[in-house]
């Protein structure tokens, strides 16, 4: 089976549809109040304009956003400051000694494997009274999947469907999907073009 290199991410393609990607990430500041909090992260921060607006919203004294992406972090430090740094590491293995007031992760959980141990890592960077904040995007329901799932489940498709989840395994190991059914959102994000 032929497999396609995981492409990058397009920041310019990603600022599309800006306006509706940050409601979320709005919701999730409302719920952690005004702050302030000295020291934070933002995991997977993306082109780190959500990362500066949370350093003012919450009146943060220092946060740093992580990305793995060159690209995203190519137009994230337009948006670095006195107070907002960014980074580029794994969000999959990140932590830190139990030194940040808040961990934050909009939208960038759901990317990676194994749930359970991420999240332990995460919360251990916490300080005492320090502050998890999660986002994931719960759009399992929505057309641009169950479309996906369909043309997946039609039988033509289903042998490709199989060999591309064995090769995922492969690759992969032991697979913890926490959020979305693992095969339709993998299938989505990775499938070949033809
Ligand atoms: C959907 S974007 C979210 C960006 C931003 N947090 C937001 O809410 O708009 C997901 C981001 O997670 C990053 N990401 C995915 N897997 C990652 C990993 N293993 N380590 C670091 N960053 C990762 C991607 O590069 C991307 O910038």
């Amino acid at each position: 089976m032929t497999r396609a290199t995981a492409p990058d991410w397009d920041p310019d393609q990603f600022r599309r549809f800006a306006a509706e990607r940050a409601q979320s990430f709005h919701d999730l500041l409302d719920r952690l109040g005004t702050g302030p909090f000295d020291r934070a992260v933002d995991l997977g921060c993306g082109p780190g304009d959500l990362t500066a607006l949370a350093a003012e919203r919450l009146s943060i004294g220092r946060i740093t956003g992580i990305d793995n992406s060159p690209t995203m972090l190519a137009s994230a430090v337009a948006h670095a400051s006195e107070r907002v740094a960014f980074e580029a590491s794994d969000i999959a293995t990140w932590t830190s000694e139990g030194d940040h007031d808040l961990v934050l992760a909009a939208a960038s959980l759901q990317w990676v494997p194994d749930h359970r141990s991420v999240l332990a890592r995460w919360v251990a960077a916490l300080a005492p009274g320090g502050r998890l904040a999660v986002q994931v995007p719960a759009n399992a329901h929505a057309p641009t999947h169950t479309v996906a799932a369909h043309v997946a489940d039609r039988e033509a498709n289903a042998a490709f469907l199989v060999d591309y989840e064995q090769a995922l395994i492969d690759e992969m190991g032991d697979h913890e999907p926490c959020f979305f059914p693992f095969s339709r959102i993998l299938f989505v994000a990775r499938r070949p073009s033809r």
